[in-house]
């Protein structure tokens, strides 16, 4: 409404009790009116004394409010007629109060988007509340036997010594004093045999799947990919606009076989050989022969993601990918993510010699290193002996946990799911009758605070019977009984018999 004296300022509302100024509140609010396009360019604003009845404010506290608008610009003083909205911010802002339409996106984030729809069935870290005492989500490793007593007292040493080394940018490859001690050890673990020039650190392996993804692939290339195999590796390479070639798992690995029928000129494949994600099958020796030979034949990538071959309970593990291959064309990737914890978010690449510059050029325009002093801590972690004590410790913990979940399991719901001990990694899979729907079933009992994922969330073509990913590492052994217990009622409550 528009009077003589002026608009009336409606939708002023003050908090008299707060710790915000009361000028200052009126200053934003007419701001944002005028941002919004409510108060258009030109309307004449009440005089101070009406609205000092009206706002029961002193004239004082309405001066304070339109000086700060006039200095900005928002409003203008006509000696003899009264304050107006500046001309300027007529017919602007009106678009604000319009319902938002979707901001416009690259095809890149598009895909992206819509590839993450496509594959989550629901289940989100949002939903999961990390105290969760009832969750059985797969990748997470024993938080309870982190040392963090030791972690505490090696972050504090670099705190205390801050540099400008500590402070400051750091070398886009990473702190040389980790890269080296990762070159030992992938030496004495995976009989990798490279330089510390070769070992550039990431921010967890997921940046190196983009990084490699942006460096490696052209849209429309083909690349292999394990099916079942790692989701988010998936989406990574895929939104490149590469098209994925799903290879069937069978007791050896990755079927090489199907992918020389179906597309042998792939340009990369993307595989978890120590323990192939989610199934858990090691890739036998023949298979990485074939796998590597292809590679070399058809002068195509392999990205090796090594992640979780540390936890590995009865056999000893086959060489990597990366020890096996005489032409240079594996990319091994680690990540620190299950053997410390995964928000440290440090990983790392050993590339080939021919690619460390130009991953590193690209590193460096998306990103600079990591936190130069959580590097120096888990250099100092692994030089120190804890890193190969945590991961012996670590073995033993998740062997006698997965021991003890699984009986449990197979008491309670064994009518229900099949149950078969894993020889590596953090997870158990639960098979269900071919006829149940595991998307649907794991959204359920998240729905009860039971958190596992569904096996079909990392298929791409359906050949496998359904089944539930059942995390081991983060379920102490007292615990496990209440938590299958837990598990067993949400799926009477579902109306399963079990
Ligand atoms: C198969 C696989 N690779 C790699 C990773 C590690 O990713 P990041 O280092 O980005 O945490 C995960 C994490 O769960 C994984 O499941």
């Amino acid at each position: 409404m528009k009077l003589s004296g002026g608009r009336l300022l409606t939708g002023i509302e003050l908090d008299r009790t707060g710790s915000v100024p009361l000028y200052r509140q009126l200053y934003l609010q007419i701001r944002q009116q005028i941002l919004a396009g409510r108060l258009p360019g030109g309307t004449r604003l009440p005089s101070t004394r009406t609205l000092c009845k009206e706002q029961d404010l002193s004239r004082i506290t309405i001066l304070n409010a339109f000086d700060l608008l006039t200095a900005e610009g928002f409003l203008t003083t006509r000696t003899g007629s009264g304050t107006f909205v500046c001309a300027e911010w007529e017919g602007r802002g009106t678009a604000v109060d319009e319902p938002r339409k979707p901001p416009r996106l690259s095809t890149l984030s598009q895909s992206v988007l819509s590839l993450r729809s496509d594959h989550f069935s629901g289940i989100s870290y949002a939903a999961w509340e990390p105290d969760c005492p009832t969750s059985f989500l797969p990748s997470h490793p024993a938080f309870d036997a982190f040392p963090l007593h030791v972690w505490r007292r090696l972050i504090n040493r670099h705190l205390r010594q801050s540099t400008k080394a500590m402070l400051g940018y750091g070398e886009v490859k990473g702190l040389l004093r980790l890269r080296e001690e990762i070159a030992k050890y992938v030496y004495d673990a995976r009989g990798i045999d490279c330089s510390a020039e070769q070992v550039v650190i990431v921010s967890g392996a997921q940046q190196a799947f983009n990084l490699l993804g942006m460096l490696l692939l052209d849209p429309q290339d083909s690349i292999w990919m394990e099916d079942p195999g790692h989701i988010a590796a998936r989406i990574a390479l895929q939104a490149q606009g590469c098209r994925i070639v799903p290879l069937r798992i069978d007791a050896q690995g990755i079927d090489v076989q199907q992918g020389l029928r179906e597309c042998p000129e792939a340009r990369l494949a993307f595989t978890t050989p120590s323990r192939q994600h989610p199934l858990g099958i090691s890739m036998s020796y023949a298979r990485r022969l074939e796998l590597i030979e292809w590679a070399s034949r058809n002068h195509s990538w392999i990205i090796e993601d090594d992640c979780d071959s540390e936890f590995r309970y009865q056999s000893r593990p086959q060489p990597s990918l990366y020890a096996m291959d005489q032409w240079a064309r594996v990319i091994h990737v680690g990540t620190f993510s299950k053997v410390l914890y995964p928000s440290l978010r440090l990983g790392y690449v050993i590339l080939p010699e021919a690619l460390v510059g130009p991953f590193c050029a690209m590193r460096a325009v998306m990103d600079r290193s990591p936190s130069t002093l959580l590097q120096a801590a888990t250099a100092d972690f692994m030089s120190e002996g804890h890193f190969l004590g945590h991961i012996r410790r670590m073995r033993s913990l998740y062997q006698a946990r997965q021991a003890c979940l699984l009986d449990k399991l197979q008491q309670r719901v064994g009518n229900f799911m099949q149950l078969k001990p894993v020889d590596a990694g953090m997870h158990l899979i639960g098979w269900l009758a071919p006829e149940l729907d595991d998307q649907f079933i794991a959204q359920e009992l998240a729905r009860y605070q039971t958190h596992t994922y569904a096996l079909s969330d990392y298929c791409m073509e359906r050949y496998l019977p359904p089944g539930l990913l059942i995390g081991f590492a983060g379920t102490p052994e007292d615990q496990a009984g209440d938590k299958v217990e837990a598990l067993a009622q949400a799926l009477l409550k579902m109306g399963y018999t079990l």
